[in-house]
């Protein structure tokens, strides 16, 4: 979803659903009392499980509250997915489960005694109590953020502990929030320019990096296989395990989000041009969006049809059960090749329909899970450059620092 890497909450779903990340247990991490004396070994690994919902096939508009904030322009579906971790918060390590976002780029907790709008269960997947921790100071400015999806969040900024993965940073500022429909706490990763605050200050990867656990502002991603329900983030490392060949770092194209060029898409013997236009790689976003041109072209080749609904919009279907040649391969400006598998083209949804894998989009396009959980990702926010290869599915792992 984007605001997203939506890892993204640009399209923030909505994600009600019980009991997220069963099952993750906390590491053994610092103990504050330590501090950071124990040596990291200059990356931090965290499991996310992957939650998933019915695509709902709508409009939205993107917009924003203010010009500060820069959100990723929303695709036409509200989306699927989204990837949830445990954190914990406070000198007393107050549990949380929060989604991760690689569209928007602050870090919110659940209060205690927050309003939940929307109908969502905003409460069910941990909440913040600021005073059972010794730690925590507010700044006693105010939050405040929309998402892609108009999912909204308000509290106040403060600092605190924070811990995952084993590790804990002090004195991280983060947002504890009272009012929201959003169903969850949201961990964002991505760049500071996306950050809703008027001034500018160290996200969780820049105080990873500030504290002397990771040595760059970089984290690699790994969704894993179709249908699988668990991924690994690593903070400031690479898994060399996880890949084919030689990660080929592409250049990020726009500034204010992690856009890489797309040059072309090669597709049973043909050649169609995307004239180097600037995608995002979201994970979050469960299909990928597409310049109309591009995919109206590609949908006429694989026999997807357009449906219109009466409220406007639209969106591509194709049957269920149609049998596409061979892969999609999308070739990149700085000559990164990924293979996606014509079955991920077509996206069962709850309703039995199935959806095109490429959906038209003006506003902003998108490549999503079906297209990320091919490629193994290198995001490099300090070099802005994001490394891909064709990903290895393997339990096996072999992880260096960055
Ligand atoms: C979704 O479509 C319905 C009409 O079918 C419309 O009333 C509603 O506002 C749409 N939701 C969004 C978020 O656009
Ligand atoms: C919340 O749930 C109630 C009862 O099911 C329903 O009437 C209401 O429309 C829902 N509100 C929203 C914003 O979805
Ligand atoms: C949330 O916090 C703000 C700022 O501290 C306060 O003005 C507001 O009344 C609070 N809202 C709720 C629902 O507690
Ligand atoms: C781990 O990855 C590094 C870097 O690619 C490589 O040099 C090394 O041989 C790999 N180790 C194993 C055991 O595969």
């Amino acid at each position: 979803m984007v605001s997203v890497f939506s890892l993204s909450k640009n399209a923030l779903t909505a994600l009600a659903f019980a009991v997220l990340a069963q099952g993750i247990a906390i590491p053994e991490g610092l103990d504050i009392a330590q501090g950071l004396d124990r040596r990291s070994p200059g990356f931090v690994s965290l499991d996310f499980n992957v939650v998933r919902k019915p695509l709902k096939v709508n409009s939205t508009v993107a917009h924003s509250k203010d010009g500060k904030r820069q959100y990723v322009p929303l695709s036409l579906i509200d989306e699927g997915g989204s990837y949830a971790s445990q954190i914990s918060v406070g000198s007393n390590k107050q549990p949380q489960t929060v989604v991760i976002d690689t569209g928007s780029s602050d870090l919110w907790v659940v209060d205690i005694n927050a309003e939940c709008h929307n109908n969502v269960t905003c409460k069910s997947h941990g909440t913040f109590d600021p005073k059972e921790s010794l730690t925590w100071h507010s700044l006693g400015t105010q939050f405040s953020i929309e998402y892609g999806d108009q999912s909204t969040s308000e509290g106040t900024w403060g600092k605190d502990t924070v811990g995952f993965g084993g590790i804990s940073i002090t004195g991280q500022q983060f947002a504890d929030v009272n009012s929201t429909s959003v169903a969850q706490g949201i961990l964002g990763i991505g760049l500071d320019t996306l950050q809703a605050s008027t001034t500018s200050y160290p996200n969780v990867p820049v105080t990873l990096k500030n504290q002397g656990i990771i040595s760059k502002n970089a984290y690699s991603l790994y969704l894993n296989e179709p249908g699988s329900s668990t991924g690994t983030i690593i903070f400031g490392g690479v898994d060399h395990a996880k890949y084919y060949g030689n990660l080929i770092y592409e250049e990020v194209t726009l500034l204010t989000r992690l856009t890489i060029a797309l040059m072309r898409i090669i597709y049973d013997g043909t050649t169609y041009d995307n004239s180097a236009g600037n995608v995002l790689l979201d994970s979050g976003t469960t299909l990928s969006y597409l310049s109309p041109d591009l995919v109206n072209q590609i949908a006429n080749r694989a026999g997807a049809y357009w449906v219109q609904p009466l409220h406007g919009g639209g969106h591509y279907q194709i049957d269920c059960d149609a049998n596409l040649p061979g892969d999609f391969v999308f070739n990149f400006a700085l000559g990164a090749k990924i293979s996606v598998p014509s079955s991920e083209l077509i996206y069962k949804n709850d309703d039995g329909k199935c959806l095109f894998g490429l959906q038209p989009e003006s506003g902003g396009e998108v490549l999503g899970d079906n297209f990320l959980r091919h490629a193994y990702l290198l995001y490099d926010l300090d070099d802005l450059t994001v490394g891909i290869a064709q990903v290895k599915y393997t339990s096996e792992s072999n992880i260096s620092a960055v």
